[in-house]
């Protein structure tokens, strides 16, 4: 049997993991700027993380949501210390596109309504409602297609208002990124995070932070979306969450009310998962990580504006996208094949930087001297 081809794959077969390198079956190692695609926060096969799943796997691996589960009620209490979000409500779930994909159900549940207000260049998830908001038409299958969604400019506050104006009983939801990741790295501004928490507080919408890339801690924030000083109602998490352990939820504000049967899952919440997901905050905590990823992250951005053929860089924390000017379109693959160095991409020139939360100044100044020489090697070609 051969595996269905949907993913266009670099020839490298990583077999080891440790912190923020990984290595190939030759022993080749890497350093790992992509966080496995922004998956890694407290980085690979961290050993409080390890032990907690082996102790967990020992104990009890699985049973279904229909008894208490103790180590569920201390994931919620542990988000709520970390995260703020006091009265919240937690429901837990395996992935990121199932966190959205609730959120909506959620939203429409509680509101009655069906439209959903989504944004140009927003990227939610593959799952039938968290595809059909998420705005590349190559990536929504006919079935998923549907009216229910508006796809209006991103950090439009004008956009926005007229929107609610000309749909004052209709919209359920407003589901956004606090910072674009697949779309480039691109950040919602204050004043538009603003606009949307009073929008939907005088219309009666529920606003959704799309926090599965940009959240747990990331950008020196727990969410992304704290930048602007507003509660969202419903915060959706998975990447960072379980440290590559796949687990997804939601955080409900506490006056959105659960209705027994209105969101379910089979493996949603499992103990292997949570012991995971505790561990992850654990270390968060213990080693102040969202305060590292702030400064991480102003140290590598400050770095990236003096290197030659940088365009822009954007992002904040340890969320970072840098364009480059022309003629370094190849910039990727050299950090991989020449450096053997990780590191994300959006289509055409921008490079993402997506690295656990635990990277050091000393991994990111080896990445930053790559870095350098790769785009020395690409501007003698180029010459
Ligand atoms: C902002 C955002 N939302 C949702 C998803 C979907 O998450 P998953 O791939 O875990 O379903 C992603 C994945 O890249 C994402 O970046």
């Amino acid at each position: 049997m051969s595996l269905f081809k949907v993913y266009p794959l670099n020839p490298i077969a990583i077999t080891k993991a440790l912190g923020s390198h990984v290595w190939d079956d030759k022993g080749q190692a890497y350093l790992d700027m992509y966080g496995g695609h922004a998956v890694i926060s407290i980085g690979h096969t961290h050993p409080h993380w390890v032990k907690s799943i082996e102790e967990q796997l020992h104990a009890m691996a699985f049973y279904s949501n229909s008894v208490i589960m103790p180590i569920q009620e201390k994931l919620a209490t542990a988000l709520n210390e970390i995260s703020g979000k006091n009265n919240y409500q937690l429901f837990l779930c395996n992935s990121g596109a199932e966190a959205n994909e609730n959120a909506l159900k959620l939203a429409s549940f509680h509101t009655g309504r069906k439209k959903i207000i989504s944004f140009q260049k927003a990227f939610h998830g593959r799952t039938s409602l968290a595809v059909a908001a998420t705005d590349n038409p190559s990536i929504i299958a006919p079935v998923n297609e549907t009216d229910n969604i508006i796809f209006l400019p991103f950090n439009d506050v004008a956009a926005l208002e007229t929107c609610f104006v000309q749909n004052p009983d209709a919209i359920a939801a407003v589901i956004i990124e606090g910072i674009q990741g697949v779309a480039g790295i691109y950040e919602a501004s204050d004043l538009f995070l603003q606009a949307i928490r009073k929008n939907c507080d005088q219309y009666g919408a529920v606003y959704i932070a799309d926090s599965v890339q940009c959240g747990y801690g990331r950008t020196g924030q727990f969410f992304a979306h704290d930048h602007a000083g507003v509660d969202a109602d419903i915060y959706s998490m998975a990447k960072g969450m379980g440290n590559g352990f796949p687990i997804g939820g939601i955080l409900i504000a506490p006056h959105i009310q659960a209705k027994f049967g209105m969101l379910g899952t089979t493996f949603g919440g499992n103990p292997l998962a949570c012991a995971a997901a505790l561990a992850v905050i654990e270390v968060m905590q213990k080693d102040n990580l969202i305060k590292a990823a702030a400064e991480k992250g102003s140290f590598l951005i400050h770095a990236l504006q003096q290197i030659k053929g940088v365009k822009v860089v954007r992002g904040r924390g340890l969320m970072i996208g840098f364009e480059m000017e022309e003629g370094f379109a190849d910039l990727k693959k050299i950090l991989l094949n020449d450096f053997k160095i990780f590191t994300g991409e959006a289509k055409p020139n921008v490079i993402r930087l997506l690295p656990a939360l635990t990277i050091t100044t000393a991994e990111i100044e080896i990445f930053l001297i790559g870095l350098n020489k790769a785009v020395q090697q690409l501007s003698n070609t180029k010459a």
